[in-house]
C-alpha cells in the first residue's frame, strides 16, 4: 500500500509532526534579523514555493498499490505552489453552504477520493546540513497530506488551515533531495471544514524549510502587561520549548529604530510607552537572541478590556467593533491568496473605516497577522471548524441535531487540535483580541472542553463562540469560559430584549448585515444599537469579498464571473457566495460605501453660526498635516463656491467650531457639503451635507418650460385617443389606459408604458418574492372600467382612467384612477390616486415605466447621488445635480437585480437635448437602465444581460428599502410599501 490510512482514522490527526509553537522565523544575525523586510532574506529561510511536478488522479483508487518512487517517474504536469488544482483545470469547482459535499457517514470519505501528488527537489550542502536541523512547513492543505522525503515516508497532518511542520533532518542528503507530497481532497477531517465556500483542494499556502540551530528554543511567548495610565510594560519572555538551554539575550527598537532597552533578563520594563491601536498601529522590534538564532519579533503594547459594563476597551478607551468577515478567496486563484493581495484588501478596508476583521472561519496564514499589526486592525481569530451540515441530514430534526458531534466525546480531541492550533502559533500576535472556537457546530461538552483549553492557552485574551447559542435548552451548559454572547443575524429586538436590556456578558454579533447583491440596508440600524448599549461591543459584517469563479473572458478580456452551480457541480447554493462588500475583482459594492460614510471618523454639523467639526476617533489627532478639508457650497443642488478650511488641530474624541461664512445666495434651498481627504491616499475620507436654510427648492433652469400656441386636435374610437398638434402626435390607449406613442417632429419620444409593481427580485427580496410571485406582481393585466377625455382649453386635454392591475387567477392588486393632462407645449402631467388591496403582500415599488427613446445616453438628475440608493441604503449618496450616463447608473450585481434607484429626485432629464424631463413637487426616485426589469429578474449572470433597443425609465412615487433578508431579519416594516393609498404625480416635459 501506498500509504497506511490516516485520512478516515480521527486517532491519527498528525502524524511525525513537530509540536505546534508560537509562529517564528529565525535569522542567524542580529542586524540582518532587524533590517528584513521578509522572511525570505533569512539564510534559513528556503522557499519552496514555485512550480513543482504534479500528477492529478481522479481516484486514490488509481494509486493504492503503486509505490511512491514508481509514482515519481510518471509526472507530466507542473503546478504552481501554493495554489488550488480547480483553479489550474484540475478536477471541478464545487460551492456548497451547508450541505456536506460528499456522503455523511464519518470518518469515511469517498472511496473515489481525488488526489494531487506534487514531487519537486532541493538541493542541500554538506555545510547546511551539518549546521542545522532542517524542518519543513507548511501553511495550508486542503484537506490531508502524506510528506516523502528521498522516497521514504515521513508523516501525514490534517486540519486545512493549520500549520505542520515535520523534521526532516533524519531524512535529508548532501545534494538532491526529493521532496514528494500527496494531497487528498477528502479526510476524516472534511467532516469539520464545512465553511460555506467552494471546495477547494491543494497545497494552497507557502511552504518552506528553516534552518533551525540543533540547541534551540522551539516556542516562546511574549507576554506583555501594559498599563496605560503609567505608559508602562513590563515585558516577559517565557520559554515553552527547548532543544537545550541556550544564552538569550534581547534588544528593544523604537520605531525610529532607537535603542529602548537591552540586557539578559527574560523580564524588562519599558516606560514612555508608545502604545498600538488600530489607529495608530506602531510598532516596536523586540530582537531576541537564543543561543545562535536571532529572531525579529515586530510588537504592540496594548491592553484590552473587556466587561459587561463598560464593554470593549483598548488603553482605557471605549472601543466598538466596526468589523467585517473576511474569506480567502479571489476568483482567479482561489482560497490562495498572496500577501501582496491581502495587503490590497487590508487597504481597502482601512480606506473604507473598518477596524476589524473575523477571520471567518479559520485562521489566516502567519504573514497575514503581520499585516494586521502593521496596518491596524482587531482580530478575531477563528478555528477551523465547521460541522453545519449535521443539520441537513434526513429528518433527524434540523437545528435539533446541532450538537450531534460537538456533544460526541469521539470527537474532542478533533475539536481540540483544531482550536489548539488556531491559537498557539499566534499567542504573540498584538492584533488579535479574541480567540473563536469556530463556526456553526452546535454546542456540547467538546466545545465547553475547548473554551477550557482555550483559556489555559491564554488566560489573557477574550474567547468567543456563537454555537453556544445552540446550547442545550433545559441542560447547565458551561459558559464561564465564553466571554461575549455572540450571535448572527438576530433582529433588533431579539438583541435588545434578549441581550442587551439587563445583559449577563458582553455581546456581539459575529455576523449581521448580510451583504449579498443590493444591499445591506440596515447598517444604520444596528450602529445605533450599538451606541446605545456599552454591552454591545459591535460586530462583523457578513462579509468582505463576493467569492466567484471565472468562466470565461469577454471582449475586453475582462473575467465572466461564476458561482454555485456554474461548474457543473450537482449539490450546491448558487449565487449565496455573492455576499461581500466588494466585488469578486474587489469593485467596491455600494453597501461599502454607506458603512464607510456611517463610521466616518469626522462628523459635521452646523451649530448656529458655526461649523462643528469633530473627531470620534479615540486616539488620532488630526491637524492641517493629515487632513484636508473641503466646503463647498451648493445651491439647488449646484456649487456656487467652495473653500478650503484650516482646522489648526481636533484632538481625539473632541470637536472644534470653525465659523461659517455664508455665501451671499439668491433663494433656494443653500447646502453645505463638507469633505475631508483621506491624511495618506488622498481619497475622500469622509463627506456631509448639511443643510443651511431649508427654503423652497429652486428647479434648475434645464427643467425648461416651452411654450406653444399649437391647439389640440382630438380624434377617437373605442380604443385609442389620437391627439395632434402641429409637432406633437400622441396616441393613448383607451384599452391599457396608457401611453401607446408619443412623437415630437416626427421623432418618437416614447413608445409605451405601464404600471409597474415588480422590481428585479434583489437578493434581499429571496423569501418575500415568494410572495410577490405568488401574489401575480409580477404578471399584472391592466383592465380599463372607464376614460374620459375632456378638451378643457384648446392646449389642455386631459383624459380620465379608471383601471386596476389583477394578476393571472387572482384578485385586484390595486386600483387607480389617473388623469393624464397633455399640453401642446410638451408636457404630460399624470396623477393618480391608487388604492392597494391590503390583502396582498407589500409592494416592491410603485411606479410608471416608460419606454423612452433618448437620442444619447446621457442623463442629469436633481437627486440624491452619484451612488444608487433606496430608503434604507443613502447613506453614501448625497443630493445634488449630477450629470452622468445610463451605463454609468447600472450597478453590475454579478446576478442581475434591481440596482440603480435614485431617490430624493426633483428633476431628471435624458439625452442630449432634454428629450425626457421629469419633475414634480414630491420627489421621486427613478430608475434608467438598459436592460428591462424582465430581463434583471431572469438573466442568471451580469454577462448575459442583452442591451435593448431602447432603455426603459422607471419612475417610482414608492420604492420599497433593501434591507437585508438574504440571511439576515424581514425589512424593515418602514421601508415596506404597506400603506393603503398610494399617490403618484409628476410631470413630463417632451
Ligand atoms: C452564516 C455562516 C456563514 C455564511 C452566512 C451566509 O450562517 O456562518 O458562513 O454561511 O451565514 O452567507
Ligand atoms: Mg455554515
Amino acid at each position: 500500500m501506498l500509504i497506511p490510512n490516516y485520512y478516515e482514522d480521527i486517532t491519527k490527526l498528525h502524524i511525525h509532526t513537530c509540536a505546534q509553537h508560537n509562529y517564528f522565523i529565525p535569522f542567524s544575525d542580529g542586524k540582518q534579523a532587524l533590517a528584513a523586510k521578509n522572511r525570505q532574506e533569512s539564510p534559513v529561510f528556503f522557499d519552496l514555493n514555485g512550480n513543482w511536478q504534479f500528477s492529478y488522479y481522479s481516484s486514490i483508487q488509481e494509486i493504492l498499490s503503486a509505490n511512491i518512487a514508481e509514482l515519481e517517474t510518471m509526472h507530466h504536469h507542473e503546478i504552481p505552489v501554493p495554489s488550488t488544482w480547480q483553479t489550474q483545470g484540475y478536477d471541478q469547482q464545487m460551492y456548497t453552504n451547508i450541505r456536506y459535499p460528499i456522503p455523511f457517514d464519518p470518518p469515511y470519505v469517498p472511496v473515489d477520493n481525488p488526489v494531487g501528488l506534487y514531487t519537486r527537489t532541493f538541493v542541500l550542502s554538506q555545510e547546511q546540513l551539518s549546521s542545522n536541523d532542517w524542518h519543513l512547513f507548511f501553511e495550508g492543505v486542503d484537506s490531508c497530506h502524506y510528506v516523502w522525503i528521498n522516497q521514504t515516508l515521513v508523516g501525514y497532518s490534517q486540519v486545512s488551515h493549520a500549520i505542520s511542520e515535520f523534521d526532516l533532518t533524519d531524512y535529508l542528503k548532501v545534494g538532491e533531495n526529493v521532496l514528494s507530497v500527496l494531497v487528498l481532497k477528502w479526510c476524516d477531517g472534511t467532516y469539520f471544514e464545512d465553511q460555506d465556500k467552494f471546495r477547494q483542494s491543494g497545497i494552497f499556502r507557502p511552504v518552506y524549510l528553516l534552518g533551525r540551530a540543533k540547541q534551540r528554543v522551539n516556542h516562546y511567548l511574549i507576554h506583555q502587561d501594559y498599563d496605560y495610565h503609567k505608559k508602562q510594560a513590563v515585558v516577559q519572555i517565557e520559554i515553552v520549548d527547548q532543544s537545550a538551554k541556550v544564552d538569550f539575550e534581547y534588544a528593544l527598537f523604537d520605531e525610529e529604530g532607537t535603542l529602548q532597552s537591552k540586557g539578559t533578563d527574560y523580564q524588562f520594563i519599558l516606560n514612555n510607552i508608545h502604545e498600538w491601536t488600530a489607529e495608530t498601529p506602531y510598532l516596536y522590534r523586540l530582537l531576541l537572541r537564543f543561543g545562535h538564532e536571532w529572531i525579529c519579533e515586530k510588537i504592540g503594547f496594548r491592553k484590552f478590556e473587556l466587561d459587561v459594563k463598560q464593554g470593549l476597551r483598548i488603553n482605557g478607551k471605549t472601543l466598538k467593533l466596526h468589523g467585517v468577515n473576511q474569506h480567502d478567496s479571489w476568483p482567479d486563484t482561489g482560497a490562495s491568496v498572496s500577501m501582496e493581495r491581502h495587503r490590497q484588501d487590508l487597504l481597502l478596508m482601512k480606506e473604507h473605516h473598518i477596524n476589524a476583521i473575523r477571520t471567518s472561519h479559520y485562521p489566516k496564514s502567519p504573514e497575514f497577522y503581520q499585516l494586521c499589526d502593521e496596518l491596524g486592525f482587531y482580530v478575531l481569530n477563528e478555528a477551523d471548524v465547521e460541522i453545519h451540515g449535521v443539520v441537513t441530514l434526513y429528518d433527524v430534526g434540523g437545528d435539533d441535531n446541532y450538537n450531534m458531534i460537538a456533544n460526541d466525546s469521539n470527537y474532542e480531541q478533533v475539536i481540540i487540535d483544531r482550536v489548539s492550533s488556531s491559537i498557539v502559533p499566534f499567542r504573540n500576535v498584538t492584533s488579535i483580541f479574541m480567540w473563536s472556537m469556530g463556526n456553526e457546530s452546535g454546542f456540547g461538552k467538546n466545545f465547553e472542553k475547548a473554551l477550557s483549553v482555550a483559556y489555559e492557552l491564554d488566560p489573557v485574551r477574550f474567547r468567543h463562540y456563537e454555537g453556544y447559542f445552540h446550547a442545550y435548552k433545559d441542560h447547565d451548559n458551561e459558559d464561564k469560559y465564553l466571554s461575549v454572547y455572540s450571535r448572527m443575524y438576530p433582529t433588533l429586538k431579539e438583541s435588545e430584549q434578549d441581550y442587551l436590556i439587563s445583559p449577563k456578558k458582553p455581546y456581539i454579533l459575529c455576523e449581521y448585515s448580510h451583504a449579498m447583491g443590493n444591499g445591506p440596508g440596515d447598517l444604520a440600524a444596528y450602529d445605533e444599537l450599538m451606541e446605545k448599549y456599552p454591552a454591545f461591543i459591535g460586530g462583523f459584517i457578513w462579509e468582505w469579498c463576493d467569492h466567484a469563479v471565472i468562466l470565461g473572458y469577454d471582449k475586453q478580456n475582462k473575467p465572466q464571473f461564476g458561482y454555485g452551480g456554474d461548474s457543473g457541480e450537482e449539490i450546491h447554493d448558487g449565487n449565496f457566495c455573492m455576499d461581500g462588500l466588494v466585488y469578486p475583482d474587489r469593485q467596491v459594492h455600494v453597501g461599502l460605501l454607506d458603512f464607510k460614510h456611517l463610521h466616518r471618523p469626522i462628523r459635521a454639523k452646523i451649530e448656529q453660526n458655526d461649523l462643528v467639526l469633530e473627531n470620534v476617533r479615540a486616539f488620532t489627532t488630526y491637524t492641517d498635516e493629515n487632513l484636508a478639508v473641503k466646503l463647498i457650497w451648493q445651491l439647488n443642488g449646484q456649487k456656487v463656491t467652495q473653500n478650503e478650511l484650516s482646522i489648526q488641530e481636533i484632538k481625539p474624541n473632541s470637536k472644534i467650531k470653525c465659523p461659517l461664512v455664508v455665501p451671499d445666495v439668491q433663494e433656494g434651498l443653500l447646502q453645505l457639503l463638507v469633505v475631508t481627504f483621506h491624511p495618506e491616499t488622498k481619497q475622500v475620507y469622509a463627506r456631509e451635507q448639511l443643510t443651511l436654510k431649508q427654503q423652497q427648492l429652486q428647479l434648475p433652469t434645464w427643467v425648461c418650460s416651452k411654450t406653444s400656441s399649437d391647439i389640440w386636435r382630438i380624434q377617437e374610437n373605442h380604443q385609442k385617443y389620437q391627439l395632434q398638434s402641429e409637432k406633437l402626435s400622441v396616441v393613448f390607449d383607451r384599452l391599457t389606459g396608457q401611453l401607446t406613442t408619443y412623437v415630437v417632429n416626427s421623432k418618437t419620444k416614447i413608445s409605451g408604458s405601464r404600471w409597474l409593481i415588480w422590481r428585479a427580485p434583489i437578493d434581499n427580496d429571496r423569501s418575500v418574492k415568494e410572495s410577490w410571485y405568488q401574489a401575480g406582481f409580477h404578471q399584472l393585466c391592466p383592465r380599463v372600467y372607464e376614460t374620459k377625455l375632456v378638451q378643457k382649453t384648446p392646449q389642455q386635454v386631459e383624459i380620465t382612467v379608471k383601471s386596476s392591475l389583477t394578476p393571472i387567477y387572482r384578485q385586484r392588486v390595486v386600483e387607480l384612477l389617473t388623469t393624464w393632462t397633455f399640453y401642446c407645449d410638451g408636457r404630460i402631467s399624470i396623477h393618480t390616486k391608487a388604492q392597494r388591496n391590503c390583502q396582498m403582500p407589500s409592494f416592491p415599488r410603485f411606479g410608471l415605466e416608460l419606454k423612452v427613446q433618448p437620442d444619447t445616453s446621457q442623463v442629469r438628475y436633481l437627486g440624491n447621488g452619484p451612488t444608487e440608493n433606496y430608503q434604507d441604503k443613502q447613506l453614501a449618496s448625497y443630493f445634488a445635480d449630477f450629470q452622468t450616463t445610463i451605463e454609468d447608473l447600472y450597478e453590475p450585481y454579478i446576478k442581475p437585480q434591481e440596482n440603480g434607484s435614485h431617490g430624493n429626485t426633483y428633476a431628471l432629464s435624458i439625452g442630449n437635448k432634454v428629450q425626457v424631463q421629469a419633475y414634480a413637487n414630491q420627489p421621486f426616485s427613478f430608475n434608467i437602465s438598459d436592460y428591462s426589469v424582465e430581463q434583471l429578474s431572469n438573466v442568471q449572470h451580469r454577462h448575459e444581460l442583452v442591451k435593448e433597443a431602447y432603455p426603459y425609465l422607471i419612475i417610482d412615487s414608492h420604492h420599497a428599502g433593501v434591507g437585508s433578508n438574504s440571511c439576515g431579519p424581514v425589512l424593515d416594516e418602514r421601508y415596506q410599501i404597506n400603506q393603503q393609498e398610494l399617490d403618484f404625480e409628476i410631470t413630463l416635459q417632451l
